[in-house]
């Protein structure tokens, strides 16, 4: 018996990363999960979980289009059924100061970090209702108490979608649906977001970024995606029943310092 079993999750930004970690999690507690991406891997990042056994189906979405959500949760609600957990996990980052930030690259990130998720939320919101139990999880960041010039781009999109994670929180515990919402913050995790080829594209300004973070976290290691993917499946679960509007911070300690 999985803590998920009988519930249908959708996770964006599926396709690598946190995202994929996510996605297995929440398959190996039972749900029946839709992965979304951009990419066309997320179609091979989903056949590879129906391979072991586990209910995934896949869909290409870009989360800045309502249109898009639109689809995704009417393919979720017939494939897979009326959907009970939202895992807004797809992001962007840029490393720049306010000297050398684009509004073009600040409006995209705003976009794929805080508009994405509110328009998930809009979306998945009336299905959630129809299920009768909902789970929203919103991938924020610990960049929002620990502060790094070269942040500017992201971390206040990130701060967004924290107190947009309370007002959805509050919004729906007083409007008497079982619906939960947090947001969980992670600190530097090995992933393409930091390792990859987006991040080889601003080269010196991304490792800059992250040598003085990793050097600084207290558990001395970054963390690894399912370290996220187990914190995402107990935020889905009856076990944090009675959390709502939390931030939960998986960063080895660095934010306390
Ligand atoms: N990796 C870290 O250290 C770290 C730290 C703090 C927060 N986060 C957050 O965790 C989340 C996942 O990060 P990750 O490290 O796995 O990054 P990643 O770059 O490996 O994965 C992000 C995924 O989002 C997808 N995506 C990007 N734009 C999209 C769009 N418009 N529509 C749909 N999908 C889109 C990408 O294709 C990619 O598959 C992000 O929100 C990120 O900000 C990551």
């Amino acid at each position: 018996m999985g803590k998920l079993d009988g519930r249908v999750a959708i996770v964006t930004g599926a396709a690598r990363g946190l995202g994929a970690a996510a996605a297995e999690a929440l398959c190996a507690e039972g749900a029946a999960v839709m992965l979304t991406d951009v990419l066309e891997q997320v179609s091979e990042t989903a056949e590879a979980l129906r391979a072991r056994g586990y209910r995934a189906a896949s869909s290409r979405h870009d989360v800045t289009s309502e249109a898009d959500w639109a689809r995704v949760v009417a393919e979720t609600v017939a494939q897979l059924g009326e959907v009970n957990v939202l895992v807004n996990n797809a992001g962007i980052t840029v490393a720049a100061t306010i000297d050398d930030i684009t509004m073009a690259d600040a409006r995209r990130v705003m976009d794929i970090n805080y508009f994405g998720p509110m328009m998930g939320i809009k979306a998945a919101l009336p299905s959630m209702r129809k299920a009768g139990k909902g789970s929203i999880i919103n991938l924020s960041s610990n960049s929002t108490r620990m502060i790094i010039a070269l942040t500017t781009p992201y971390a206040p999109t990130k701060a967004a979608l924290a107190l947009l994670t309370k007002n959805v929180a509050v919004h729906c515990a007083q409007a008497g649906d079982a619906i939960r919402c947090n947001s969980v913050h992670p600190g530097p995790h090995e992933t393409p977001m930091l390792f990859g080829p987006d991040m080889d594209r601003s080269g010196d300004a991304a490792i800059k970024l992250i040598e003085p973070m990793v050097a600084a976290i207290p558990m001395q290691r970054m963390g690894k995606p399912p370290e996220i993917g187990s914190v995402v499946a107990f935020l889905a679960s009856d076990d944090s029943s009675y959390m709502t509007g939390a931030e939960l911070f998986v960063d080895g300690g660095l934010s306390l310092l």
